[in-house]
């Protein structure tokens, strides 16, 4: 993990030509720290050379720890070639106190949706998980996911893709296709959020041909290379954002939704919900008009139908 110093490092890299006994003045450590963290970021990818100037940065990693390179936000990546789930590995980090960190990683072995699925996580998808500590209440826990898919909205835009929201938390594709899905987990304690583990499954430099059938991918509608480093930053620098005020990303949220308007069914844990899916609260729970009178849903799978 690139730990907050390796990270100072790195972001005075990324202004310019660093001369090692400053920065080490500057972050108050021993120059050979600095010297230290230099290697460890060239182990890691990075291209930095000895110059008269002192240290230069030449090219960052394409993805993975290429992602802190220049990243607007205050997240801490951890990046590997191959998970389980990074959801998985960043609840053990939250459970141990973590905060502001991104778990990366190029493809997953047992991805996970939401309701236990599977989610295909071949190479060239991005799949990420953050750990935030957020000040919010419990009851206002699923506004997360609402803050998360308008950050992934966000992200597809950044490699030039319209993307739409299904209620709850499925990104779909201009032709209605699934191109991403959050998921959201969390703990919390006394009413109030002690953790939140946000996951992002994007299809993004994937070829159609190794997703699930019904999925899209940012390559599929593009019809070329998808930049993964700048669009996991676009969802970052977005999502922080909106973490500080999760209900304020609902207005943004309506303004995306695919289900807002339509005729739906919800699957629910107490049965379906069939009506027209008017509105969300201000919990991000679906409000539907069925033939009974108004529901209002906070759980479920939602289908969008055909109109009768
Ligand atoms: C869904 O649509 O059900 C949500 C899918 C979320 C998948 C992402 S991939 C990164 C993170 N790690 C996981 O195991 N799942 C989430």
């Amino acid at each position: 993990m690139l730990n907050p110093r390796r990270r100072a490092v790195l972001d005075a890299l990324v202004e310019g030509p660093v001369d090692p006994a400053a920065l080490a003045d500057r972050l108050e450590l021993p120059p050979e720290a600095v010297v230290g963290h230099v290697e460890a970021l060239r182990a890691v990818g990075f291209d930095v050379e000895r110059t008269a100037a002192g240290f230069e940065l030449r090219s960052v990693p394409a993805y993975g720890y290429g992602v802190q390179a220049g990243l607007d936000a205050p997240f801490v990546v951890d990046a590997h070639d191959e998970l389980a789930s990074t959801n998985d590995e960043a609840r053990e980090l939250a459970e141990a106190g973590a905060a502001d960190v991104v778990v990366l990683a190029d493809e997953q072995t047992a991805g996970r949706g939401r309701r236990g699925r599977r989610w295909a996580s071949p190479p060239g998808g991005v799949y990420l998980s953050v750990v935030i500590r957020p000040t919010l209440s419990a009851a206002r826990v699923g506004l997360l996911v609402h803050a998360a898919a308008v950050a992934a909205v966000e992200a597809a835009a950044a490699a030039g893709v319209d993307a739409t929201i299904k209620w709850p938390n499925d990104l779909l594709g201009p032709d209605g296709a699934k191109l991403g899905g959050v998921l959201a987990e969390s703990r919390t304690t006394d009413g109030e959020v002690a953790w939140a583990v946000l996951g992002l499954g994007l299809n993004a430099d994937v070829d159609s041909g190794a997703l699930p059938p019904g999925a899209t991918s940012l390559r599929a509608v593009t019809g070329g290379a998808v930049d993964r480093r700048r669009v996991a930053q676009a969802f970052l620098e977005s999502l922080d954002e909106r973490r500080r005020d999760p209900a304020g990303s609902l207005p943004a949220w309506r303004e995306r939704a695919a289900t807002l308007g339509r005729r739906v069914r919800v699957t629910t844990p107490d049965g379906d919900v069939v009506g027209k899916a008017v509105d969300v609260d201000e919990t991000g729970a679906l409000l539907v008009r069925t033939d009974a009178g108004p529901r209002r849903v906070s759980v479920g799978d939602c289908e969008h139908l055909r109109p009768v």
